[in-house]
């Protein structure tokens, strides 16, 4: 008899057929996430779940699903995931690390060039015919090329937006990180370690990309806002919670940040209404890593790390315990 599985969303065809070779599967064919309660039943008797991250992983359902063995995350965050409550109950949880870095990346850049340089306002701006003549300070934005930007976070997706700064944009790097980078990392991008505060006040654009946890809740709030420069931006494709949205929606309206990027959203898809009002912020429905080559590849190695932790092959990556 195949162990049981079960798939919080639907996924690409393929990867089902392979996880069906497998498995005996029970899919969600809704075009939402279930509930957690919706959620609880379907996992009953399951030994495998599929996890996207529109559905968590916590202690309470750990305990109504106790046949529950394996939950191969589809993404590389894993905050949806209560990890030691996982280990404490001996179920094995994975998750897509590596395969998405570089679209990621391209994204967070395009986010950031998208503010600075006030991309989607000036497309509003055509597309409603407001555009009626040419004029010499229309949509003035902020520079990018041969600026200051500052990583928050300098893990794998931190570094490939700093490759792509320095290297292809001629800017400089600053980072801030819970460690620094070894020297052969740092040099090549010419990347220069900063306390929090250093890199909130030099930087000209501020890239989020910490993951998101009880520690870095709210990292980027007031506080923090207020010492960044009135000409900066802000992009955040890491998690929502890192940033106080609230706060940030309120520096943007009053002008003491000049722009935002924003991919991602505390409680999403539910953003705060402040931000859909301002013509300053670029908002985006947390797509950084959605080209169809990532998507297929974080599908795929979701797939192959469930049928590994059941018992059947080697495992590609795993959120540490
Ligand atoms: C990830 O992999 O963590 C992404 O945010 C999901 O799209």
């Amino acid at each position: 008899m195949k162990p049981k599985v079960l798939v919080t969303r639907k996924v690409f065809p393929e990867v089902l057929e392979r996880l069906a070779e497998h498995f005996e599967l029970e899919v969600n064919e809704l075009d939402r996430p279930w509930t957690a309660d919706e959620l609880r039943a379907h996992l009953q008797g399951k030994q495998g779940m599929y996890l996207t991250p529109t559905n968590s992983v916590d202690a309470a359902l750990l305990d109504a699903c106790p046949d529950l063995k394996v939950v191969a995350n589809m993404a590389v965050g894993y905050n949806n995931i209560d990890v030691p409550a996982c280990t404490a109950h001996g179920v094995l949880c994975t998750n897509t690390p590596g395969v998405l870095t570089e679209s990621t990346a391209d994204f967070g850049f395009a986010l950031m060039l998208a503010a600075a340089r006030r991309l989607t306002e000036s497309e509003r701006f055509l597309r409603s015919g407001q555009w009626a003549n040419w004029s010499f300070d229309m949509m003035m934005g902020r520079e990018v090329h041969a600026t200051t930007l500052g990583v928050f976070g300098m893990g794998r997706i931190g570094q490939a937006i700093a490759r792509r700064a320095s290297l292809g944009f001629g800017m400089q790097v600053i980072y801030h990180n819970r460690s620094r980078l070894p020297a052969e990392l740092e040099e090549p991008i010419k990347a220069r370690y900063v306390g929090k505060e250093q890199l909130l006040r030099e930087c000209d654009h501020l890239m989020v990309v910490v993951p998101y946890s009880a520690e870095t809740h709210h990292a980027i709030g007031a506080a923090e806002l207020a010492l960044m420069k009135r000409t900066a931006t802000l992009t955040n494709i890491a998690r929502g919670g890192v940033v106080d949205d609230a706060a940030l929606a309120e520096a943007l309206k009053e002008r003491r940040l000049a722009a935002a990027g924003l991919d991602v959203f505390e409680g999403e898809p539910h953003v705060h209404p402040a931000l859909l009002e301002l013509p300053n912020a670029v908002l985006t429905p947390h797509v950084a890593s959605a080209t169809v080559r990532t998507r297929r590849a974080m599908a795929g190695m979701a797939a192959d790390n469930l049928i590994a932790g059941m018992g059947c092959g080697p495992l590609a990556g795993r959120p540490p315990s």
